[in-house]
């Protein structure tokens, strides 16, 4: 294990999918918590007017589409000194894996949910991998853990995310490098506005992942719900499967 705790005062931080939901959230988090600076990927960057307004020249707003190869590389080989990655981008299309678009959902879940982080990791890989201690953040789900058959496809991504934060933090375990997985419940964004379930906030979700990089966690469960789920899915994954195959069914 890394054994790396970062304080985010002072760093430099790049956060994908970061003018709306979480990964603005977690922008925020950072800038008010002393962040240098933050590279803000975004597919629109007129979107972080009112990022950019409020952090001024701490807040660098970069053009990212995570599923674009040539957008990878321009947003990236601008990046200097980078301590802290977070691949948050993400995408819900449902899809159960028997339904008529089990194939479409699956590809739109992967380009971005899988593909968008792999890609994204291996461009920023050589400003990672420094003899200074650094950080990879990857937001999962909780339906990485157990999949829920209404967002079957989905699922499969996140648990894709699930296994790659494994591998990376296996590959990089002499880089002082922290790479840590975030397996969040349902929370309020707009990604999770037809969810009929209680949620918890976005800024919460923030406040928690950059604990865990005080902390240096592996593994984060940043919500009033997947902090239930992960105390389960340590004791019961079985449990968990069957926990999540009921409920969505109902
Ligand atoms: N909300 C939940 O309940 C929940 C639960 C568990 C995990 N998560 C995960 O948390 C992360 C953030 O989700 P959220 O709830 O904040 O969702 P959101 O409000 O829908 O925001 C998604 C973000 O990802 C960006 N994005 C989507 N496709 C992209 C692409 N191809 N390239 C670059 N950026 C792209 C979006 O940019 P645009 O504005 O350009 O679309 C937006 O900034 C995701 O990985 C999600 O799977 C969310």
């Amino acid at each position: 294990m890394a054994n790396v705790k970062i304080n985010p005062e002072g760093k430099v931080a790049f956060v994908s999918g970061s003018n709306r939901g979480i990964g603005k959230a977690i922008v925020i988090e950072l800038l008010e918590r002393g962040a240098k600076k933050v590279y803000a990927g975004a597919r629109n960057t007129a979107s972080l007017e009112e990022l950019q307004n409020k952090y001024g020249e701490r807040l660098e707003p970069v053009t990212l589409d995570v599923t674009d190869d040539q957008s990878i590389q321009a947003a990236t080989a601008k990046v200097e000194n980078l301590d802290i990655l977070v691949n948050n981008a993400g995408i819900f299309a449902a899809g159960g894996i028997f339904s008529e678009n089990a194939n479409s959902s699956l590809q739109t879940n992967l380009d971005v949910n899988l593909w968008g982080v792999i890609k994204l990791s291996n461009a920023v890989a050589d400003k990672i991998k420094q003899p200074k201690e650094t950080a990879i953040i990857n937001i999962s789900s909780v339906a990485g853990l157990g999949n829920m058959p209404m967002a079957a496809t989905y699922s499969v991504s996140k648990a894709a995310v699930h296994s790659l934060t494994q591998g990376m933090r296996a590959e990089l375990v002499n880089d002082n490098t922290l790479v840590m997985g975030v397996y969040p419940g349902p929370i309020d964004t707009d990604m999770a506005r037809d969810i009929p379930m209680q949620k918890d906030s976005p800024e919460n979700v923030a406040k928690n992942i950059v604990q865990g990089l005080e902390n240096g966690s592996d593994d984060v469960f940043p919500d009033v719900m997947s902090k239930d789920i992960g105390a389960a899915y340590a004791s019961n994954p079985k449990g968990i499967e069957q926990q999540f195959g009921t409920f969505v069914a109902q």
